[in-house]
């Protein structure tokens, strides 16, 4: 029977993970080091509650069991990401063949369970070998990352049909060049610059090398956080701001990756202020001719500007704030466990404008959801009664049924997260999981938002 929500049959519901946040770094598994092993191991205190990426959710050892439980919550699609650092520990060379071992199981695991296994080869995660050669900022990087890639192809494409090169880029060009949240900790534009531009590279050269590849149907693409950007009001000096921001943080990937070239304002604004990227001669050709075939959306929050009030100091560094400021919106709705605005109506901008400039790609949202603090306070009869959670979702599934029906060419929702887990350096404090897991025990059970979601992936919708 028809619900009134209604998604196509082959509409894919799932959830994300990445290798670090679940995994665990497991003992004698013959992984390397990457870098929030090392920065966990110097600076325990800028993660909180001195809690590292250690253990996690133990999925390493315990993913025979979430497989079921995903199976269990009505899962028909799964994304996890490959830990660069677990499969060539140095980064380059050689493979670890545990790590082979180790996802080969997984992805039969999923297989078998009817599961299609999205996988995502980066999620902030490089190898530590390689970062002490100067990260993304070195264009050999570039290199070990093609090879990387090529390997996971070879490894897995058999199998894998739907790829992704890197989970939202940007952020470690925010996290560890601009505002200090990732390893390395610079503020250092010109080096943030070059990140990004020798990341969208890396993604071309996978782009091409998979395409290049044997015998594959599959589909590769990039998974973006895209943040709208709203100006305070439709003054031109507010259009120009939130104009700049979204050149910024979303155009400086969706353009070079879906369109395959970087908006002419945005090469203007890098150059004006002596940050362009050192570039190789074909580099130009290799992005236009290797664009992605499927987009993931991120979709949190959305961003809100104002006109600079202040002119900035010409003689500290340079920051994309130069050209905005922060606009608080009187009367938003927010998220209070998390201290996020939620704005529903984002993710159906975000679609449309992917419909309308963006050649209608092929998407869907690949990251979703709701991250609350001491999630144990809504524990009846043993299950958390996470309503605020499902009506999160439910909302913004809503705008996305919305887009579908006005020709957005989207195909699946994916919430973050599956099970609770360690985040980046806020480790355990937001939970985010249609399942819950207690990390002393690593006991899971699922919670009513889990059974939800199964009701709506089975209905492929719901009423109301
Ligand atoms: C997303 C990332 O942007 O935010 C995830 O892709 C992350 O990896 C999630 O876990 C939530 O972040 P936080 O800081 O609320 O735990």
């Amino acid at each position: 029977m028809a619900v009134k929500y209604q998604f196509p049959q082959d509409f894919w519901w799932g959830s994300a993970t990445s290798a670090t946040q679940i995994e665990g770094t497991g003992e004698d598994d013959g992984k390397g080091r990457s870098i929030w092993d090392h920065w966990y191991g110097t600076e325990p205190n800028r993660f909180y509650q001195n809690i590292g990426p250690g253990v996690t959710s133990d999925f390493l050892n315990k993913y025979k069991e979430d497989v079921r439980l995903i199976r269990d919550i009505g899962h028909n699609t799964f994304r996890i990401s490959f830990s660069w650092s677990r499969l060539i520990p140095g980064g380059t060379g050689e493979v670890n063949q545990k790590a082979v071992d180790f996802y080969d199981d997984l992805i039969d695991e999923l297989l078998n369970h009817g599961i299609e296994p999205f996988v995502n080869l980066y999620h902030f995660d490089m190898p530590m070998a390689l970062q002490e050669k100067g990260g993304w900022e070195a264009r050999e990087t570039v290199d070990a990352y093609e090879a990387y890639a090529k390997t996971a192809f070879k490894l897995f494409g058999d199998k894998v049909s739907k790829w992704f090169t890197f989970n939202e880029p940007i952020v470690p060009v925010e996290g560890g060049y601009l505002y200090d949240f990732h390893y390395p900790n610079k503020v250092d534009a010109k080096a943030a610059v070059q990140v990004a531009y020798n990341t969208a590279v890396a993604s071309a050269k996978a782009v091409k090398a998979f395409h290049e590849m044997d015998g594959t149907d599959g589909k590769i693409g990039i998974i973006l956080n895209l943040t709208p950007s709203y100006p305070r009001s439709r003054n031109p000096a507010d259009l120009k701001a939130s104009e700049a921001a979204d050149l910024f943080f979303n155009r400086s990937f969706l353009d070079p990756s879906v369109l395959g070239s970087y908006p002419e304002k945005l090469k203007e604004i890098v150059k004006l202020h002596g940050l362009a990227p050192t570039a190789e001669p074909d580099d130009e050709t290799l992005l236009r001719e290797n664009t992605v075939d499927i987009l993931g959306v991120n979709y949190y929050q959305p961003r809100r500007v104002k006109a600079k009030e202040h002119v900035p100091n010409p003689d500290g560094p340079f920051l994309p704030e130069w050209y905005f400021d922060a606009y608080v919106m009187p009367g938003r709705k927010m998220n209070e466990y998390r201290g996020w605005e939620i704005y529903e109506k984002g993710i159906y901008d975000i679609l449309i404008n992917l419909k309308e400039n963006y050649g209608n790609i092929e998407s869907f949202i690949s990251e979703n959801g709701m991250g609350v603090q001491n999630e144990e306070r809504f524990i009846e009869n043993g299950e958390i009664q996470d309503d605020y959670r499902i009506d999160f979702v439910k909302e913004h599934l809503k705008w996305v049924h919305r887009a579908h029906q006005e020709g957005a060419n989207v195909r699946g929702y994916h919430m973050w997260t599956t099970m609770d887990n360690w985040s980046w350096s806020n480790a355990y404090k937001n939970r985010y999981g249609f399942i819950s897991v207690d990390i002393e025990t690593q006991k899971r059970t699922i919670k009513k938002s889990g059974r939800w979601i199964k009701a709506v992936s089975e209905a492929h919708g719901f009423d109301e």
